[in-house]
């Protein structure tokens, strides 16, 4: 060999070794401006790679989008790998797919799992997205597509957080990674999969990006979310749909008797009539009513951005109250008789409706389901049979907020926003969350970036690239500091 080429074959040998060293003191410490220079210099690339996530339509509810859905979670796990997972698969349900991803640096270390939904809502009406629903675009700063927010964006936040900790020396603990395609239809293959993994799921504690934060300016953490009770119902009048005026005035119509039905499930302060409803209601002290009021919230503002001119619901209570601890009954969807062009005289044999109520802590939805079916065959006239047939549901859930985790989240905000994040309960539900915490014994800590006005389940569903980036940020950050608060 010559001398020069063994001479060479050295230095290039010492070189890498530098690398290797420079790598290892990265992997001590990353530091927060590290991270954030590595966000910066890779954002482009961060933002393609969602939006090649955003044109998969992934709609759970419709099967038209099956294999949508399934390219979806491929697209997911192929994304895990290269974040630097040493392992993830799909994983097969009765439904759509489970993905799993991990990554194990060493047993006697923490776990944290995370969750999210890879599957996105519906995108119809069409016709009222500004630019197609999966042709994802950036105006003024904010992505949209359908998922942009919920929950893909989100979510990919975690996978790009994870690479920029694995690029960078690695994460401080294990991860573990759990994106499911059905959260939009109620998680009841998760549930399964929940039950049939719970080794395989083992971890310190669960984090999830699907929630909303109140502001840029006021960054919070979710430590409440609301249940589900969801019902449809079926109204069966005559053996026939009739004419209207040979038979109407003598004949119920049960399109007027389901309307007259679902005005009797509230009095006149909104309170809502189901005996037994509010028996499980936590109460709240005065204290605790006083924290979530001192909130930052803007009347104004939020009957503006609404386009209404005054607000509605239980008396006593106010806005922020109303969606974050009281519990609702809504008609999601109401149909029957005819509906197209023109006019057909016609008395409707049947009439129907889906009804959702949002439960609180404490209330159990099975129950809530059964009061409700119970009460409202009670004050169904003998003109009419009523059918309820229940939906998915879901458990409410609080937050503890004297946690390692709820700590480690508050300062993750502080350390990348510059201010302690408020705790604030949100109206949404994520039915899932109550299973883990029941099946797993795992508490979450919600740590999500959206905007209420981000426009999730609606067209043109949006999300900011400020969020996005800083999201990624936070979650780097927390991993960190709960690491650090673990020791
Ligand atoms: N991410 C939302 C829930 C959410 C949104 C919580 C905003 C807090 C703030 C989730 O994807 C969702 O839409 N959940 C459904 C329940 C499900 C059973 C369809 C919901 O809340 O309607
Ligand atoms: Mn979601
Ligand atoms: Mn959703």
């Amino acid at each position: 060999m010559p001398a020069s080429f063994s001479a060479q074959f050295i230095i290039f040998g010492l070189h890498i070794n530098k690398i290797k060293n420079l790598n290892q003191k990265n992997m001590a410490e990353l530091t927060p401006e590290h991270a954030k220079s590595y966000i910066e210099a890779n954002k482009d690339r961060f933002l393609n790679e969602l939006f090649e996530l955003l044109r998969i339509p992934s709609v759970s509810a419709d099967s038209k989008f099956k294999g949508d859905v399934r390219q979806a979670a491929d697209y997911v796990k192929a994304a895990l790998l290269k974040a630097g997972a040493d392992l993830a698969e799909v994983c097969e349900t009765e439904g759509h797919p489970v993905v799993y991803g991990e990554k194990m640096i060493d047993p006697s270390l923490p776990t944290v799992l995370v969750y999210g939904h890879y599957d996105v809502q519906p995108a119809d009406p069409y016709e009222l997205w500004d630019s197609p629903p999966f042709e994802p675009v950036v105006k003024d700063g904010k992505i949209y597509a359908r998922g942009a927010c919920d929950d893909k964006g989100q979510m990919y936040m975690h996978i790009k957080a994870f690479e920029t900790m694995s690029k960078n020396g690695g994460a401080p603990y294990n991860l573990k990674f759990m994106i499911e395609g059905e959260e939009e239809i109620g998680s009841e293959n998760l549930a399964v999969f929940v039950e049939q993994n719970k080794e395989k799921l083992n971890a310190d504690l669960i984090l999830i990006s699907d929630t909303s934060i109140i502001s840029t300016e006021h960054p919070s953490i979710t430590v409440g979310l609301r249940g589900l009770s969801y019902v449809e119902i079926e109204v069966t009048g005559p053996n026939r749909d009739l004419h209207s005026g040979v038979y109407g005035g003598a004949v119920a119509n049960p399109i007027n008797t389901l309307c007259e039905m679902i005005a009797s499930l509230k009095d006149e302060n909104n309170h809502i009539t189901i005996p037994g409803f509010y028996d499980k209601v936590e109460e709240l002290s005065t204290a605790q009513r006083d924290a979530i009021n001192k909130a930052p919230f803007d009347l104004s503002e939020y009957k503006r951005e609404l386009g209404i001119k005054d607000i509605e619901g239980e008396a006593g209570y106010s806005t922020l109250e109303r969606t974050g601890i009281r519990p609702t009954l809504d008609v999601n969807g109401i149909w029957g008789g005819y509906i197209g062009e023109g006019a057909k005289t016609v008395l409707p044999s049947k009439a129907y409706a889906k009804i959702s109520m949002r439960l609180v802590p404490h209330q159990i939805n099975d129950e809530i389901t059964e009061l409700f079916t119970k009460h409202f065959e009670s004050i169904a006239p003998d003109s009419v049979t009523v059918k309820v047939t229940p939906h998915h549901g879901g458990d409410g859930v609080v937050v503890p907020t004297d946690s390692i985790g709820y700590k480690a989240a508050e300062k993750a905000f502080e350390d990348a926003w510059g201010k302690t994040p408020i705790p604030t309960r949100d109206g949404g539900s994520i039915p899932i969350v109550s299973m883990f915490q029941e099946v797993l014994g795992l508490d979450s800590i919600l740590m999500g970036f959206g905007l209420d006005d981000d426009a999730i389940h609606s067209p043109n569903e949006k999300y900011g690239v400020f969020n996005f980036l800083k999201g990624i940020e936070t979650i780097v950050r927390f991993h960190q500091r709960f690491a650090e608060m673990k020791k």
